[in-house]
């Protein structure tokens, strides 16, 4: 049985990642800063274990993972995340900021260290972040659609960005290893952070990303790709 890890668990696309995995009869570690706040009906679920995690909190962190000593798991979905628009000059403090590169970056590979021995148990393990089309600098131009729905974004976009750089750069570290990272961007999503208006329902976008974490080979690991696996020029 494979087991998944999944950050920010309690709603949106963790929440969906939880739920389809669950299904899937894989075992699912539903990590949630307060996880009292994870849906109750999913809780019947023999499949989900529901354990408290603050990304952007070292003690937290820590603390999961000695829960997490003698676990394998197979996969780590990086998806905790916040966003807060349109974060133009003047919008967000630099604690904001920072707090965003804690979320983002800084947390998100603590994590992995801190779980490095539960992943390299697994045969095939894959750490994987959702990140967001809007890191892009390739793509950046004033005409450009996400530039002018959500603007310069500064908080948001360079903590992504260097998310991405991250993930790209364990990928590297690890390549001696069976480890594999990529950086998906989920589309444009039905959530709390994508709002009512995104095209996209949570369950398609997850139906679409398992199928690429699924089929990742080490050859890819590093990609900064969108759910169709179509890759996103950094
Ligand atoms: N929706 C989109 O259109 C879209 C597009 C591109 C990328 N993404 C990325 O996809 C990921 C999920 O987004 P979403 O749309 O599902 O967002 P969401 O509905 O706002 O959910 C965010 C999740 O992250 C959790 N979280 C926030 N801070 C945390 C912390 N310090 N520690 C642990 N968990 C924390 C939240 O938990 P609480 O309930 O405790 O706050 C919540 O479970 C994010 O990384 C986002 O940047 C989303």
């Amino acid at each position: 049985m494979r087991t998944i890890a999944i950050t920010g668990a309690n709603r949106g696309i963790g929440l969906m990642f939880a739920q389809h995995y669950a299904e899937a009869g894989a075992r699912v570690i539903a990590c949630c800063r307060r996880p009292e706040t994870f849906p109750p009906p999913l809780l019947g679920s023999s499949n989900i274990v529901v354990r408290a995690l603050d990304v952007a909190d070292a003690a937290s962190c820590e603390r999961f993972a000695q829960d997490c000593a003698e676990e394998t798991i197979d996969t780590l979905i990086l998806n905790a995340g916040a966003n807060k628009t349109p974060a133009g000059l003047g919008q967000f403090t630099d604690d904001e900021w920072r707090y965003l590169f804690e979320l983002h970056t800084i947390g998100p590979l603590r994590l992995v260290r801190l779980l490095l021995p539960a992943l390299l148990r697994s045969a095939a393990p894959r750490v994987i972040g959702m990140t967001s089309r809007l890191a892009s600098i390739a793509e950046l131009s004033a005409e450009n659609r996400g530039f002018r729905l959500r603007g310069a974004s500064y908080p948001y976009r360079t903590t992504k960005c260097s998310a991405n750089l991250m993930l790209r750069l364990l990928a590297l570290e690890m390549a001696g290893s069976n480890l594999v990272t990529l950086s998906i961007d989920p589309g444009w999503v039905r959530t709390e952070m994508g709002g009512a208006e995104a095209p996209i329902a949570a369950a398609e976008s997850v139906a679409k990303m398992s199928r690429l974490i699924d089929r990742v080979s080490a050859a890819e690991s590093g990609q900064f790709v969108d759910l169709e696996g179509n890759t996103i020029p950094w």
